[in-house]
């Protein structure tokens, strides 16, 4: 399939837009500080914080995954069984409990991913989220595949 081009500069700090890319949904979070600084407390809880299984390209080795810190790019599809995981940015919801900081959640499971779409332990998906690769073709134009 074709890469595809998004506009995002009215994409506010905490929205999410959707996209479709060769069939697949990816989402486009537009990042708070409050929510960058989720990833650095929920490390702890997190299957594979590193991201060492590869699940994203060379640009988006870092804690973020993304190229920029607020951006974050990602299929939005359960690495389980293929699900939609739900976006939940609720923080310490009562039925996702006093530790969740927000992230996405799958309904289908239980799997339950940070706001980089890292796989928290115990959960039935085995992997983090799969980042597709994109880059900036300006500060507000992306370029998906
Ligand atoms: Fe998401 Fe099973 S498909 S938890």
């Amino acid at each position: 399939g074709a890469p595809v081009e998004v506009d995002i500069s009215k994409l506010e700090p905490g929205m999410l837009l959707m996209v479709e890319w060769r069939g697949k949904v990816v989402w486009i979070l537009n990042r708070t500080p409050d929510m960058l600084e989720s990833l650095v407390k929920v490390e702890g809880q997190l299957a594979d914080p590193n991201s060492d299984k590869k699940q994203q390209p060379d640009y988006a080795k870092n804690r973020t995954r993304s190229i920029k810190p607020e951006i974050f790019v990602a299929e939005g599809i359960c690495t389980h069984l293929g699900c939609s995981p739900v976006f939940r940015k609720d923080v310490a919801p009562a039925d996702l409990g006093p530790d969740w900081l927000g992230g996405f959640f799958c309904p289908c499971h239980g799997s339950k991913f940070d706001l980089a779409g890292r796989v928290y332990k115990s959960v039935p998906a085995p992997t983090n989220m799969v980042v597709p690769p994109h880059a900036y073709l300006s500060d507000s134009r992306l370029l998906i595949g």
